[in-house]
């Protein structure tokens, strides 16, 4: 298995290119399940995951060609020649449980494994079936797999979620596309993610309006037709490039980056001295003299503080002057990163979903282990920031949500490199 080896830097200085969000994109291709004309994403990033998702679609008949080195997908489904999404895949990655929606609206039955636990929390998927219960949809737990059917087509319906679920909102959101009537979503997800998945779902054909508040409605139509769509730019992506220069000193400018996609974790760095501001081609960090000071976090559903840059800010927070309280109210169990960053150096007391972090005034490497996607790069950046050499094995992770990663931070000066098993 891959490792990544890291040297300790000074300041970063250039530029850094956001790709598409992972997040969105794989929301955004099984919007194909929806109709059988082709549906085309730009602007794709070029991850494991989405090799997954590729994978899964593949397997329900689907057909998603990868044009432009990956960057452009074009996705096809013409007929569903397989209803069930088998356990073997949907074990790799949870954002499979977004196959159920479209297929159950589009040909009225669909199989779908249950995801099961992992990582970062039990993250059920209650919330997807109760909304699609509510549509009308009859659903059996039988051998790990949901079995659903809706005899006739699913129904509208006024369906409040009661706690807010980026996931849950989606699949219920594609599903309604289709669906008999008007159907309500109330309590809904705000996250940029959404926003981008009711655009695409619009130039499909799709009646919405609402997405980006917390109560999206949905006029169902009869059929959907094909579409070109751009991935809306990584917010998380984003927000973690933003944190190099935080960490490192320097200045480090993400292209295709916008203030509106990170306001409540700019609002966070700017409290602990680290400038942001926009330019014409994305937003510039910089963080010139001194240590940054502690300042305490909460990750909130969107616009609050996101839950998948708890464990970058976590990084740049070892290093500041002062104690900072980061509360993770999201996941139950994505603190994972502290013991690893205890190895290299930090102060960091973890108490339920509390974790106080006393800023040390240096880190110093360690090898060190990757438990989850975010967790792998929060040790990344510490890396940057720490005295001596970082190995980060377990790679894969990485993999899965950031592209090119070692490119885009050695084109700013960072010693960081692959070392290939
Ligand atoms: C999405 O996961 C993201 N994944 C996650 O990104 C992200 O951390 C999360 O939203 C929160 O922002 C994708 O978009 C593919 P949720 P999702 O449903 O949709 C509970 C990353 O690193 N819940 O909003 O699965 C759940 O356990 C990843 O890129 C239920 O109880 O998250 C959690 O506590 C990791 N029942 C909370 O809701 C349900 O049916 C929010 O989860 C669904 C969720």
């Amino acid at each position: 298995m891959d490792s990544i080896l890291v040297r300790g830097n000074g300041p970063l200085n250039g530029q850094i290119p956001i790709a598409g969000a992972k997040n969105a994109c794989l929301t955004l291709m099984p919007a194909t399940l929806l109709t059988d004309e082709p549906l085309t994403l730009t602007n794709a990033p070029r991850l494991s995951d989405i090799r997954t998702m590729t994978q899964l679609l593949g397997s329900l008949g689907a057909e998603v060609v990868p044009l432009q080195q990956g960057q452009v997908l074009a996705l096809s489904s013409h007929d569903i020649s397989n209803h069930t999404a088998d356990y073997d895949i949907v074990r790799k990655m949870r954002a499979s449980i977004l196959v159920l929606g479209p297929m159950l609206a589009r040909d009225g039955h669909a199989i779908v494994s249950l995801p099961g636990g992992c990582a970062i929390g039990a993250r059920p998927v209650d919330l997807h079936l109760r909304a699609l219960e509510a549509l009308g949809a009859d659903l059996e737990l039988r051998d790990g797999y949901v079995h659903a059917k809706a005899v006739g087509g699913l129904k509208g319906a006024v369906f409040e979620f009661p706690i807010v679920s980026v996931g849950a909102t989606e699949n219920a959101l594609m599903a309604a596309t289709l669906a008999k009537g008007t159907t309500v979503l109330k309590n809904a997800a705000r996250e940029p993610e959404i926003v981008d998945l009711a655009q695409c779902l619009r130039r499909m054909g799709a009646q919405i309006e609402g997405e980006g508040t917390s109560t999206i409605t949905i006029q169902g139509v009869d059929r959907l037709n094909g579409a070109t769509h751009p991935v809306v730019t990584d917010r998380i992506e984003l927000g973690t490039y933003m944190l190099a220069p935080a960490i490192c000193g320097g200045e480090v400018e993400l292209l295709g980056g916008r203030i509106s996609l990170v306001e409540a974790f700019c609002e966070r760095l700017d409290a602990a001295g680290v400038s942001v501001v926009e330019t014409e081609n994305g937003l510039k960090v910089s963080r010139k003299n001194g240590r940054v000071r502690a300042v305490d976090v909460v990750t909130e559903p969107f616009p609050g503080f996101p839950t998948d840059l708890q464990a970058q800010m976590m990084a740049l927070l070892c290093t500041a002057e002062g104690t900072s309280v980061l509360e993770e109210r999201i996941f139950e169990n994505r603190f994972m990163h502290a013991p690893e960053l205890i190895r290299m150096g930090a102060k960091i007391e973890v108490h339920g979903g509390h974790a106080t972090v006393h800023g040390v005034e240096k880190l110093r490497g360690a090898p060190v282990m990757a438990t989850d996607l975010r967790a792998s790069v929060s040790l990344i950046l510490a890396a940057l920031a720490a005295e001596g050499e970082t190995v980060v094995n377990r790679v894969y992770h990485l993999d899965r949500g950031y592209e090119r990663v070692e490119e885009k931070l050695s084109a700013c000066g960072a010693h960081i490199e692959r070392i290939k098993a």
